[in-house]
């Protein structure tokens, strides 16, 4: 057995090159070719990084054969709907699940940084009525460079414990506040008595005094647990993925010495793809178009079809070639919310079909194409009252503890550099 290392020859000039193979502590190994154009005057080739690992990273692990997914080494099987979504940001951000006594304490100070500065609420008056809710939480989350200049310096943790608490427990609000600006209904401000994800629906829903009532249909529903803890655990599933095309993002902006929250808006605009987290709203959108069971057959075959720009949105993924661990768990949530929430068993059979179909279809089945967390999620949040247009603002939400995490990894990093790949030129 030769040494941990691996060879390249180029047949052309028989000139060989050898690199150290690094072994992590899960996962595929890496061969290390940071010298290799200094080595071999040529690049690799790998346009939407399919065999490259763009850092090293102690926060989440992902297998996509064995469909496991861990927050800090922990399953997320024993993490959502166990441990509150609070609990899991602290995790992602500090390495372990808080004590009792910690947790107390981190929910109260995200409790009181909720608030927004009120030249924010201003920047929403500016757009545009029915400026859709992304829209507006970018340019928000960015505008809150001019105000946060301090606690930037990633060697002093208090200084950056401060920035990472701050953005985590705003973007509730500056969701929520997003929504009503867009529909042009007053904006609610946080309730401290209110944990995370209640004070969520709270601002969301209440009308303008904090009566609580469904925007819309009127009737006075006090926010019952059922709803806050399948928000919570739909959160915790939503929180970090490791190095996908937002969080990449994220990791590139902040790698050219960027404020943290410009990075996060950065983060903000690639996840609002339709590739990648924008695919939630996309799902719903598609339930409804096929309207019927009777129909799932069309929009398989349309999905198939290469000439046919349809997808079946909600499936496949780069790296799980077998089923999203976070899809099962919104499964389950799924079959006992059923009732409790009022499910849309119209939406759910369709899905339901969808799935069926799709999973006995060599098509799919040979691609590895399986429902992933976006195919699962509409259903539960379209019980839960929240407009179609929040689905993505949710999954932003729930991304903000693992995009801050990974941004911070990588200003603790001392052997990081600026992102900056090469190309094949095939120009003139
Ligand atoms: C998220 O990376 C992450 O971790 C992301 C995420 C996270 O938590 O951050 O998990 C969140 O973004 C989930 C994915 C949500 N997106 C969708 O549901 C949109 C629909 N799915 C895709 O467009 C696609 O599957 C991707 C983008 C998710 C993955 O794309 P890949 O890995 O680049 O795969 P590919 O485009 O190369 O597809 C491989 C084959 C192709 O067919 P062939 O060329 O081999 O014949 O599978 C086909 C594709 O045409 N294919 C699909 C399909 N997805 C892939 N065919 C029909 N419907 C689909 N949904």
């Amino acid at each position: 057995m030769g040494k941990n290392t691996m060879t390249l020859t180029d047949n052309r000039t028989g000139k060989s090159f050898e690199y150290n193979i690094i072994d992590g502590t899960r996962g595929p190994s890496v061969v290390d070719i940071r010298s290799f154009y200094k080595d071999s005057g040529m690049f690799t080739f790998d346009p939407g990084y399919t065999s490259t690992a763009s850092c090293e990273s102690k926060i989440t692990f992902i297998d996509g054969e064995n469909s496991e997914l861990r927050y800090r080494g922990i399953p997320i099987e024993d993490l959502a709907g166990k441990s509150s979504y609070l609990d899991v940001c602290y995790l992602l951000m500090n390495g372990n699940l808080p004590t009792p006594e910690q947790s107390k304490n981190f929910d109260l100070e995200i409790r009181h940084r909720s608030f927004l500065d009120e030249g924010i609420l201003r920047l929403f008056d500016a757009l545009p009525d029915h400026a859709h809710p992304m829209a507006t939480m970018g340019a928000a989350t960015m505008a809150l460079a001019t105000i946060y200049k301090d606690h930037l310096n990633p060697s002093n943790e208090d200084e950056f414990r401060v920035m990472r608490r701050r953005i985590l427990a705003k973007m509730p609000t500056i969701a929520a506040m997003a929504y009503r600006n867009s529909i042009g209904v007053p904006m609610i401000y946080p309730d401290i008595n209110r944990y995370f994800t209640e004070n969520f629906l709270y601002m969301l829903r209440a009308y303008p005094g904090g009566k609580l009532k469904y925007l819309g249909n009127g009737h006075n529903d006090e926010i019952k647990q059922v709803e806050v803890d399948a928000l919570d655990a739909i959160l915790t599933l939503h929180a970090d993925h490791e190095q996908n095309a937002s969080t990449t993002t994220v990791r590139n902006v902040g790698s050219t010495e960027a404020h943290p929250y410009v990075s996060i808006a950065s983060g903000i605009a690639a996840l609002w793809g339709s590739a990648h987290g924008g695919a939630n709203e996309r799902v719903m959108e598609q339930l409804k178009l096929i309207g019927d069971v009777k129909n799932v057959p069309t929009y398989i075959a349309k999905a198939k079809d290469k000439n046919d720009p349809f997808r079946l949105m909600g499936f496949g993924h780069r790296v799980y070639k077998n089923r999203d661990p976070r899809a099962q768990e919104l499964k389950k949530l799924q079959d006992k919310l059923r009732e409790e929430l009022h499910l849309d068993s119209h939406l759910l059979d369709i899905a339901a079909a969808v799935e069926k179909a799709a999973l006995s279809d060599d098509y799919f089945v040979s691609r590895g194409l399986y429902p992933n967390i976006d195919f699962y999620s509409g259903v539960i949040l379209t019980a839960l009252k929240i407009p179609i247009e929040m689905f993505t603002p949710i999954f932003v939400i729930g991304r903000i503890p693992g995009w801050i995490s990974q941004w911070t990894e990588l200003k603790q990093d001392p052997t990081a550099k600026i992102a900056r790949p090469r190309q094949l030129y095939t120009g003139k």
